[in-house]
C-alpha cells in the first residue's frame, strides 16, 4: 500500500525540525506550574486579581526569537490562552480577561508575531480547548455549547489578527473525551482564514500519535519519544511532533529541580528525527516574562551542536537501514547520515571517562557501494568494509578527539 504524499504545508512543517513551546500567564507568577489555579482550587477572586500585577516586564519577543534562532529552532509555539482561560492577545472585547486588560497593558501575541517574524522564525499559536473558567469538563450541554461558540470566536480573531501563521495548537479535548467539540466549525475558521496553517489538537499522555479528526496535520506525543510510524494506507500523510518539558512542569516551577541536560535534548531531538518527527522543546518564562538562566544556558548549547551538524537534522529523511544499538541512519540527496551513540573518547584510560565504545559498528540493509564516510564535526575520513550483496557494511569508528564529545555523533556516507 502506498504511502499518501504529505500537503506543502506539512510537508514545510517537517523540515522545521524543531521548535520551542512557551508556556506564559498568570500562573507564571506563582511559580508553581501551569496547573496551580486548579490543583490549588484557587477561586476566582484568589486567582483572577493575578492580571493587575501581570507586567509581562521582561517579555521581550524578539530576544526570545533570537535565541531560539541560536539553538536552530526554527518555530515557536506560544500559550495565547491555557486552561485558567486568560488570554495573551487582545480578545477584541469578548471578555476583559486579557493581557491589554492587564497590568501589561500590551496585546502578547501581536508583539510575538512580530518578534518571530523579525527573526524568521515561524510564530505557532497554542490555544486551550479546556477552560476552567467554564467548567468544560463538567458544564451543561447549553454552556458547553455556549463555551464552543466563544472559542470560536476566539480563534476568528486569532486568525484575523495576525498575519499569516504557522499554526494552530489545541489542547483539552481530552479532558471531555465523550463531547462533541465541534471540531468541524472549528477547523473550518482556520482553513477559511488561514489555509496554510497546520492544525494540531494534542490527544493526551493517554493516547499519543493517535490520529484524530481527517483535517489534524500532525499528531502529537506528549513526554514520550515517538516511534516508527508506518503511514502505509493513511487517508492522508499526518506528521509528528513531540513535546517535551525540561523538567516536570510547562509553566515555570521554581522548585522542580529535575532538568534534563543538554546532552538528553541532543539526543531526544535527534532520536525524534529518526523517526521523522518535530521536537517541541518547553520552556516556561519567569513571572516577567524572561527566558530563565539554565534554559537559556541549555538551548545555546543544543544550538552548538545543530550549527556544526548542519542541515541533515532539517532535511534528512529517515530510512530502514538496522544499525548497531540506537544507531540510526537519515537519508538526503546523494548522501546518508548515521548518527552514531554511546561513542566514547579517545585517550589514555587514566584521563578520559570512556563510556560507550568504538570499533566497528555495522548497517544493514545497505546495497549501494559507499564511496567514502567521513565525521561530519571534523571531517576525518573513517575506514570500512562492504558487501553490497548481502547488504552489510561494517565501519571502523573513531572515538571522539580527546576534548570533544558531541553527545550524538554524526558519520556523512557518500553513496
Ligand atoms: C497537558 C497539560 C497542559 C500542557 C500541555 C502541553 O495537556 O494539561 O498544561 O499545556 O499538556 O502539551
Amino acid at each position: 500500500m502506498a504511502v499518501p504524499v504529505p500537503a506543502p504545508r506539512i510537508a514545510r512543517f517537517e523540515r522545521l525540525a524543531f521548535g520551542l513551546f512557551l508556556h506564559f500567564g498568570l500562573y507564571s507568577q506563582l511559580g508553581k506550574g501551569e496547573w496551580i489555579k486548579y490543583r490549588a482550587a484557587m477561586t476566582p477572586e484568589e486567582y483572577e486579581p493575578l492580571k493587575d500585577t501581570f507586567t509581562a516586564a521582561d517579555f521581550d519577543t524578539r530576544e526570545i526569537a533570537r535565541l531560539a534562532k541560536a539553538a536552530g529552532m526554527k518555530y515557536i509555539t506560544l500559550t495565547t490562552r491555557h486552561h485558567d482561560g486568560f488570554s495573551l492577545y487582545d480578545t477584541c472585547g469578548l471578555n476583559d480577561y486579557d493581557a491589554p486588560h492587564s497590568a501589561a497593558k500590551r496585546d502578547l501575541v501581536a508583539e510575538f508575531v512580530e518578534g518571530c517574524r523579525s527573526e524568521g522564525i515561524v510564530p505557532f499559536f497554542y490555544h486551550t480547548t479546556l477552560d476552567w473558567r467554564w467548567n468544560t469538563r463538567a458544564c451543561d450541554e447549553a454552556t458547553f455549547n455556549e463555551y464552543l461558540d466563544y472559542l470560536h470566536e476566539s480563534v476568528r480573531i486569532l486568525c484575523q489578527n495576525y498575519g499569516p501563521i504557522g499554526g494552530f495548537w489545541f489542547d483539552g479535548n481530552w479532558s471531555r473525551p465523550q463531547a462533541d467539540w465541534k471540531e468541524d466549525l472549528l477547523y473550518g475558521i482556520i482553513r477559511r482564514y488561514q489555509p496554510e496553517a497546520m492544525i494540531i489538537n494534542n490527544t493526551g499522555l493517554s493516547a499519543r500519535g493517535a490520529l484524530g479528526h481527517p483535517e489534524i496535520d500532525s499528531t502529537t506525543f506528549e513526554q514520550a519519544l515517538p516511534g516508527p510510524v508506518n503511514r502505509e494506507g493513511w487517508p492522508k500523510y499526518v506528521a509528528g511532533e513531540m513535546c517535551q518539558t525540561l523538567n516536570r512542569h510547562w509553566g515555570i516551577a521554581l522548585d522542580d529541580l529535575h532538568y534534563k541536560s543538554p546532552a538528553q535534548v541532543i539526543e531526544d531531538l535527534t532520536r525524534c528525527r529518526r523517526v521523522g518527527a518535530n521536537f517541541l522543546l518547553n520552556i516556561g518564562p519567569t513571572a516577567t516574562g524572561a527566558i530563565p538562566e539554565y534554559e537559556a544556558a541549555l538551548i545555546r548549547l543544543v544550538g552548538r551542536w545543530i550549527a556544526r551538524h548542519g542541515d541533515v537534522i532539517y532535511n534528512g529523511k529517515p530510512t530502514s537501514y538496522i544499525c548497531t544499538g540506537r544507531d540510526f541512519i537519515l537519508a538526503a540527496i546523494d548522501k546518508l547520515y548515521l548518527f552514531v551513540y554511546d561513542l566514547s573518547i579517545r585517550g589514555d584510560a587514566n584521563v578520559t571517562v570512556a563510556a560507550g565504545g568504538s570499533g566497528p559498528r555495522v548497517i544493514n540493509g545497505l546495497k549501494q557501494p559507499i564511496k567514502e564516510i567521513r565525521w561530519l564535526d571534523n571531517g576525518e575520513p573513517l575506514t570500512f568494509t562492504q558487501n553490497t550483496d548481502a547488504g552489510f557494511a561494517a565501519i571502523n569508528l573513531t572515538g571522539y578527539p580527546y576534548g570533544t564529545d558531541w553527545v550524538v555523533r554524526v558519520a556523512e556516507i557518500s553513496i
